[in-house]
């Protein structure tokens, strides 16, 4: 095994890019999660993708609730700045490597969370080889060293298995309308093929195993910037630069969005719930809105003299995305609690800051 520890601190871009959202936020998922999170004290997570934005947030949690954390990430989409305030602590480590490449680790790992995957729709177009390789041959890497030590293992799936649901609002038993051969396929199929190779494992040799179906979500720390901008931080970004905000379609197409915080939450208590071993399920807001909608929000919550433009759906654009989540009620006790205005105030403000904050090639 080659481990590269390429990363040396940096303290000030930590106290940027840590601002209080992100503090606060992590205190409230910690706070949330009180009687739930033992699991992690003086255990070793493996947290694959954890310089990306959920899995960044994943580490912090981690970190502070005295796991140790193993963070691997080749940085394909992920930021330093993201686990830069981490990389001193005694109990983060940084790994830089392509989880679709074989890695061992001696020490013994309790805990697997596969989140390494690019995720952006741009990055499907530009980069479809690697989406595959992160949720295949990187899934296979990843349940192999569940399976050495018998770790527990967590996998962030997504709302995107379902394709163009015919069944809303979606719950966990729909199998979903996907295109094998369009040009989503490198993402929704791979995740799906990803959970097949979750479920067969668990079948095969009995891995603690979680499916968590994510449902579109936003954020602190989520990029803006070039082909990584998913549609609330571009938009945002585009509102703040006083350019065109740029609409699919006629945007009456919908969207349901999680504000990071609740999504993190509900990742944690997947990962934690003895009772949740085996299960799988959605975690998403239920709040559905059309893209018109939030494009109106965001120039509003800015302030911004932006014009709304219109181009070209994208083939194969779900035409609605609403998750059911009574599953993740009932078997989880998780709601989420941040409604997309208050969320959308809180992004807002931190990526003002991070433009700030950040180099510009972030921007
Ligand atoms: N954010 C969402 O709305 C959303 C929705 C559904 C599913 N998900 C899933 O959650 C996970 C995290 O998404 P995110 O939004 O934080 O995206 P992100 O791009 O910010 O994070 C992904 C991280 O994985 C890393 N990575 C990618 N390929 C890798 C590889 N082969 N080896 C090692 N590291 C690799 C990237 O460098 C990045 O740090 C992904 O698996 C994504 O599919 C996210």
């Amino acid at each position: 095994m080659q481990k590269q520890f390429i990363y040396q601190g940096n303290g000030q871009v930590f106290l940027m890019v840590m601002n209080e959202i992100v503090k606060q936020g992590i205190e409230e998922i910690r706070r949330n999660l009180d009687l739930d999170i033992g699991f992690a004290e003086g255990k070793t997570v493996l947290v694959s993708g954890g310089a990306g934005f959920l899995g960044s947030w994943t580490c912090d949690v981690l970190v502070e609730s005295k796991a140790k954390v193993i963070c691997v990430d080749n940085l394909v989409s992920g930021r330093r700045e993201n686990i830069s305030h981490l990389i001193d602590k005694e109990n983060f480590e940084f790994v830089q490597h392509d989880i679709a490449n074989p890695i061992f680790f001696d020490e013994k790992i309790d805990f697997v969370m596969h989140l390494a995957s690019r995720a952006s729709p741009f990055e499907f177009k530009e980069y479809p080889i690697q989406i595959l390789k992160a949720n295949t041959l990187g899934i296979w890497v990843a349940l192999g060293i569940a399976k050495k030590h018998g770790a527990r293992f967590l996998y962030a799936s997504t709302s995107e298995i379902y394709g163009n649901p015919s069944i809303i609002p979606t719950p966990e038993t729909h199998a979903g309308n996907v295109n094998p051969i369009g040009p989503r396929s490198c993402y929704d199929e791979a995740k799906r093929c990803g959970e097949s190779y979750v479920i067969t494992y668990r079948i095969q040799h009995n891995l603690d195993t979680r499916i968590a179906r994510i449902f579109n979500t936003y954020g602190t720390r989520m990029r803006a910037d070039d082909i990584y901008g998913r549609v609330v931080p571009r938009f945002i970004e585009q509102a703040l630069k006083e350019q065109p905000i740029t609409v699919f379609g006629d945007g009456t197409q919908t969207r349901s969005f999680c504000y990071v915080t609740d999504q993190v939450e509900g990742l944690f208590r997947l990962a934690s719930l003895e009772d949740a071993e085996g299960e799988v399920v959605n975690i998403g807001n239920e709040e559905e809105v059309r893209i018109i909608e939030l494009a109106e929000m965001v120039k509003k919550l800015t302030n911004s003299s932006s014009e709304i433009v219109f181009s070209e759906l994208p083939k194969d654009d779900p035409r609605r995305r609403k998750p059911d989540i009574s599953k993740a009620k009932r078997i989880l006790g998780w709601a989420p609690k941040v409604g997309l205005e208050e969320g959308l105030r809180k992004t807002i403000e931190n990526l003002s800051l991070e433009k700030k904050a950040l180099p510009k090639k972030h921007f």
